[in-house]
């Protein structure tokens, strides 16, 4: 131990340097790729990029060693404990259950029991309340089911993928990646040191970036087998995480179920864009399932194959990113995990207002800033313990190029002592508008207008007539209305492949020269443009943060013990917004004189939109309130013999346990409904009624 704690400065500082690498390494690629896209520069950017992967090994390398010295406070028993308790209170009072259990089950398919599916609507109508109402966005629904040749020029076609082996006795699946990431964690805790340390090591920090054959080089290396049974296992091949199926009776047309939402929304552009006046910015948003057939489901419902998933698509003017409501976000504080603190002591992330974040430019631009405050506020009102939350930015490796920005919503998974994403906010830039008009043919353009006219020198391209119709006859008036109806930047584009490479270029289908055109510049007065909008997506996933609210939420009453298990009194904290029942209903006893007055709380309550449940049964009084605890029930009325006397009646929050004694029936459903609406808290229920003892 002393020896490790001796190492830990020359551990940091290799981090250091790493980390310092990688930040002048990021600085290289983001100039090439801000520069011209020519042939030269491409195979440049090419290198740049994977010697920006090769220092970010050095980082998580690096890291992994210090962590390693100077390990992380969670211990893995605590989160043990917490997984345990969370999915048997989950289970047991049906808050979710695996799908077909009766027939065995299915890996990573799960059905939402009553209060559940309960808690999934009021997140989902929190969650459309605070986005798509409060934001004035379009909502749409689009169909699960898609063409293939959408999802190939969305790219899941050729790229949705990942690494898979079998067992070679049970044809048993599993993730490469995982298999070998578990493997040589296992090796590396029995043997600590292994004559293959440092690779071992570097490998865990690398594994998802190593392709085919690296991973068969290292899985028979290493001899990994099957978990489960010893068994060897297959060579690796790339899974395609889609289902697959096809549309009609006659099986000619492929298609996938949709894996996320958001192609929904791009092939509806021109609609969508068309019902808000073909004006920029606009928002439009879906809640839908998503189906992926992820090789190894695991953590309940973290990693499942059918999940609902709540997306908006937001289309700005790529040349001006700003909010007009930024000033609401300006002052929310947020736990941001940004590229500065992931590569430099100590690592972690630091609290900040979303305001200074943008000025600062750790956020690219105000609006994924804005989606970055709304989304914090969201998880908050929903209940998630904000301690437990941060937002992590992607390193430069990890974004795709034409991505500007991307952060995710972390939130720490306390039965798996990870952070998980819960949700990602990304500047996806004109990338899916782009390549659904090119396959299409489809433009999918806004026009966006000046605010002055301006006068322009824009290159223009001029048909060369004759050499067009002496080589291509009837089809050069084809090509000739093509050339003159091509915009600003589709002439720069042709000008620049005419002038590099092989000196051709594709026109209606035809192969053009520099023969066919010629190019001059032009002044004149425009009004306006037309061009790709951003897009700034930030993607959800429901039942990810289903699984860590409940995580969240769940504690046993001080001084009791989770070990027993019999008398422990458990509490889901649920806010009122997303508590399946809002408030239960007690009689003191199963005596007849309450039936009247139970019926008027229940008539009243439900007349005012709450959510109730009577529990009638024979047990003890705390009995019941612990069964409606357990449950995330926040309130209850319960009538005694006071109440058959003077038609007063009890209410009793859930987290203090303490009690008010209400006039009347009225007045307590009142009390209730301004709670659950966070209208009051209930220290000033408390302190204006007083605390009633029974
Ligand atoms: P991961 O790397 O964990 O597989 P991802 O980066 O592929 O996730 P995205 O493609 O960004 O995830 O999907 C958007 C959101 O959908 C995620 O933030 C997550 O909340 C949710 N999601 C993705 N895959 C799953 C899954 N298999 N089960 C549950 N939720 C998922
Ligand atoms: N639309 C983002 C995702 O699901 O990956």
């Amino acid at each position: 131990m002393t020896d490790a704690v001796e190492q830990l400065p020359l551990l940091e500082a290799a981090l250091d340097a790493a980390s310092l690498a990688y930040k002048k390494q990021s600085q290289i690629v983001a100039n090439l790729r801000a520069g011209n896209n020519n042939r030269n520069r491409t195979d440049q950017l090419q290198k740049e990029e994977t010697n920006l992967r090769d220092c970010k090994r050095q980082v998580d390398a690096a890291k992994r060693a210090l962590q390693a010295a100077a390990p992380e406070t969670n211990s893995d028993t605590q989160a043990k404990n917490v997984a345990a308790a969370v999915e048997g209170l989950l289970r047991r009072r049906f808050f979710i259950a695996p799908s077909f259990e009766i027939y065995g089950g299915v890996k990573g398919l799960y059905d939402y029991g009553p209060p559940g599916c309960a808690v999934k609507n009021n997140l989902l109508a929190v969650w459309r309340q605070h986005f798509i109402v409060e934001e004035g966005m379009l909502e749409l629904e689009a169909t699960c089911l898609t063409p293939a040749p959408v999802l190939k020029a969305s790219g899941h076609v050729d790229k949705f993928n990942d690494l898979m082996v079998e067992d070679v006795e049970t044809s048993d699946a599993y993730r490469a990646d995982h298999l070998l990431g578990e493997h040589l964690e296992n090796l590396l805790q029995q043997h600590p040191q292994h004559e293959h340390k440092d690779e071992m090591q570097h490998l865990l920090a690398t594994i998802d970036e190593l392709d085919q054959k690296q991973m068969d080089v290292y899985l028979r290396k290493y001899e990994v087998t099957a978990p489960d049974t010893g068994n060897a296992v297959t060579k690796c091949y790339p899974f395609n995480l889609m289902f697959q199926t096809s549309i009609g009776p006659s099986a000619t047309q492929p298609a996938y179920l949709r894996p996320e939402t958001a192609q929904g929304i791009f092939v509806n552009f021109k609609r969508l864009l068309e019902s808000v006046g073909g004006k920029l910015p606009f928002a439009c948003a879906q809640i839908g399932l998503s189906f992926r057939n992820e090789i190894a489901p695991k953590g309940g419902l973290l990693r499942v194959r059918e999940f609902q998933q709540a997306e908006i698509e937001h289309f700005v003017n790529p040349e001006d990113k700003s909010h007009a409501k930024f000033a609401q976000v300006r002052d929310v504080t947020i736990n941001m995990f940004g590229r500065e603190q992931q590569l430099h002591r100590p690592y972690k992330p630091v609290s900040i207002t979303v305001g200074e974040a943008v000025e600062k430019g750790f956020i690219d631009n105000e609006t994924l800033g804005y989606f970055i405050g709304r989304t914090s506020m969201f998880v908050e009102q929903v209940g998630m313990n904000m301690k437990f939350v941060r937002f992590r930015q992607h390193l430069e490796h990890e974004m795709a190029h034409y991505a500007s920005d991307c952060w995710d919503l972390e939130i720490m998974s306390l039965s798996n002592n990870k952070w998980v994403e819960c949700a990602g906010l990304a500047d996806r830039s004109a990338y899916d508008l782009g390549n659904h008009s090119e396959k299409s043919g489809s433009e999918l353009r806004a026009r966006v207008n000046y605010a002055e006219p301006k006068r322009v020198e824009e290159v223009v391209c001029v048909a060369n007539k004759g050499t067009l119709g002496r080589q291509f006859k009837r089809d050069a008036q084809g090509i000739i209305k093509q050339l003159s109806a091509m915009d600003e930047e589709e002439v720069k584009t042709l000008k620049q492949q005419l002038e590099t490479g092989e000196c051709k270029a594709q026109v209606s289908g035809f192969d053009i020269g520099p023969e066919h055109v010629s190019f001059r510049k032009e002044s004149k007065m425009v009004s306006g443009k037309s061009l790709y909008p951003s897009v700034i997506e930030p993607s959800f996933g429901v039942g990810r943060i289903l699984w860590c609210l409940w995580e969240h939420c769940y504690y046993v009453r001080e001084g009791e013990d989770e070990a027993d298990a019999q008398t422990v009194r458990r509490v889901l904290a649920l806010p009122g917004c997303v508590a399946p029942v809002k408030c239960c209903v007690l009689p003191l006893s199963k005596n007849v004189v309450f039936e009247s007055l139970l019926a008027e709380v229940r008539q009243k309550l439900s007349a005012a939109g709450l959510v109730n449940r009577v529990d009638d049964s024979g047990t003890s009084i705390g009995k019941r309130y612990a069964r409606a605890d357990e449950m995330g029930t926040p309130l209850g009325i319960t009538v005694d013999f006071e109440s058959v006397k003077d038609g007063s009646v009890t209410v009793r929050e859930r987290d203090s346990t303490a009690q008010i004694r209400c006039a009347s029936v009225a007045d307590a459903v009142d009390v209730v409904r301004r709670l659950v609406a966070g209208e009051t808290a209930w220290s000033d229920v408390l302190a204006s009624y007083g605390n009633f003892r029974a």
